[in-house]
């Protein structure tokens, strides 16, 4: 072992040594490297302005999934009255299918006391993302027809009790 291999072993949380990318609270420092992750992730990226707005609500969980210095992955979740709603999600793409996006759903559940039900909207079309939330126990409840302004597709409105 090198020389401070145990020190550096013993700094390290359950998670980094079990190779997990760990999960903690999304800072504003992030947003650069969220924004490069967004914009690689969705047809209609959310603008900085947007993260800056959802991670000024005081009751709002924001979390980030990281490796080393680097951001992977983020969660941005509001709170509404008497419901979640998880607004937004998504992992590099060299990242994916590494389980990151679904730990940090854990977390949220987690953070939540799961008091409350979640609700959140997806495209039709993103299989990948139905396929995971379905997994975490998400059920469909219905269609919001043309809810996309990109390109007029529908969402399918997801719940979690
Ligand atoms: C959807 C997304 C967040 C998933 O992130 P991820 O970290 O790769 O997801 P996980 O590794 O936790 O996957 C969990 C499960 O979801 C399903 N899943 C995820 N990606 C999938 C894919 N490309 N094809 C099929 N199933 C997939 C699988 O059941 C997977 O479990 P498995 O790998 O054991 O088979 C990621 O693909 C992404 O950032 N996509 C672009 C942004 C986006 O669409 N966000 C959701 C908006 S509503």
């Amino acid at each position: 072992m090198r020389n401070g291999g145990v020190s550096e072993t013993l700094s390290k949380n359950p998670s980094e040594l079990s190779g997990e990318a760990p999960v903690r609270r999304l800072a504003y420092s992030d947003l650069p490297a969220v924004i490069s992750i967004e914009r690689r992730s969705f047809p209609a990226p959310w603008s900085l302005a947007m993260f800056v707005l959802e991670l000024s609500k005081p009751a709002g969980i924001c979390l980030a999934a990281t490796e080393g210095e680097q951001l992977l992955g983020y969660l941005v979740c509001s709170r509404y009255d008497r419901v979640w709603h998880l607004m937004n999600v998504a992992v590099a793409p060299e990242a994916r299918r590494r389980g990151i996006a679904s730990r940090l759903i854990a977390r949220l559940l987690e953070e939540s006391r799961r008091e409350l039900p979640f609700t959140l909207e997806v495209r039709v079309s993103n299989r990948e993302a139905i396929a995971m939330y379905e997994r975490l126990g998400f059920r469909s409840a219905g269609v919001r027809p043309r809810y996309y302004q990109d390109n007029g597709e529908d969402a399918l409105i997801m719940w979690l009790d």
